[in-house]
């Protein structure tokens, strides 16, 4: 495990018009190691992922104040966001494949970033099915749609469509709870295998998830972030009462 930081948040404050969305938010997401996001519904936890690549800069009259740093360098300010989301990829809870073959949504990316070579886009198709589990599931029907997959296949497919660009880091919203416990499974095992490669950040309403995952857990509550610390010492030692109450199930 490194303690390089990948992620640096600093006293940041997001708003959805009037709406104060998010309360001072510090943390430091360590490099090459998974962190999870829980809490109650409504409480921020997608604001904030989201944030992280900036697709909030969609939403508008969303106003965030503070930093947000990628290795150092401020996201919003200096850098261009097509590089930051190509740096940061990002997998949604609903599986959104696009209407096209498995292939062609794996090659979306790298060719969008000017990859012609058919040889190459071959290999990176191949590698990035294989990193997201699901090669020997689809290797024979690359060229069918991807919209006749499984739910589960779907959401590995999409995880193969982030992996293609390279990213630095890659962001989960509740990337499991559309599946099966079979399906489940295999996108846990895949986001512990993929670790060693990359920072990952999910957000899940599943605490045996988080635990069984993740390394550093944020528990939020009211766009705060109550609690950040080691996973093993979130649940096991909550420093905070309502970080105690929510995990042992006595919330509201
Ligand atoms: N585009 C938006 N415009 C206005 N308010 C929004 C917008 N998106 C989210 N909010 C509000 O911000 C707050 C945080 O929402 P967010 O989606 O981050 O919660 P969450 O923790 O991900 O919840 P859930 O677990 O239900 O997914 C909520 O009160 C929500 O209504
Ligand atoms: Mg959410």
């Amino acid at each position: 495990m490194s303690d390089n930081i990948k992620l640096s948040i600093e006293d940041m404050n997001l708003f959805y018009g009037n709406f104060h969305a998010l309360h001072d938010i510090n943390m430091h997401i360590p490099e090459k190691e998974i962190t999870a996001f829980i809490g109650p519904s409504g409480c921020g936890k997608s604001t904030l992922l989201k944030s992280l690549n900036r697709m909030n800069d969609l939403v508008e009259g969303c106003k965030i104040t503070g930093k947000v740093e990628l290795d150092g360098e401020d996201i919003y300010s200096d850098m261009d966001v097509n590089i930051l989301r190509k740096r940061v990829g990002m997998v949604f809870q609903k599986p959104n494949p696009f209407p096209m073959s498995i292939y062609d949504n794996v090659a979306y990316g790298p060719r969008t970033h000017g990859i012609r070579s058919k040889a190459k886009l071959d290999e990176i198709v191949e590698k990035s099915l294989r990193d997201a589990a699901i090669w020997d599931e689809v290797k024979d029907r690359l060229k069918k749609s991807a919209l006749g997959m499984s739910g589960g296949q779907q959401q590995r497919l999409c995880i193969a469509r982030a992996l293609a660009v390279e990213p630095e880091v890659l962001l989960m919203d509740e990337p499991t709870s559309a599946l099966d416990p079979i399906s489940t499974s295999k996108i846990e095992e895949l986001a512990m295998e993929l670790k060693g490669k990359y920072t990952i950040v999910i957000v899940t309403h599943n605490m045996q998830q988080a635990t069984r995952i993740s390394d550093k857990t944020a528990f939020f509550l009211l766009g705060e972030v109550v609690e950040f610390s080691d996973t093993d010492t979130l649940f096991s030692m909550p420093k905070d009462k309502r970080t105690e109450d929510y995990i042992t199930g006595r919330f509201g």
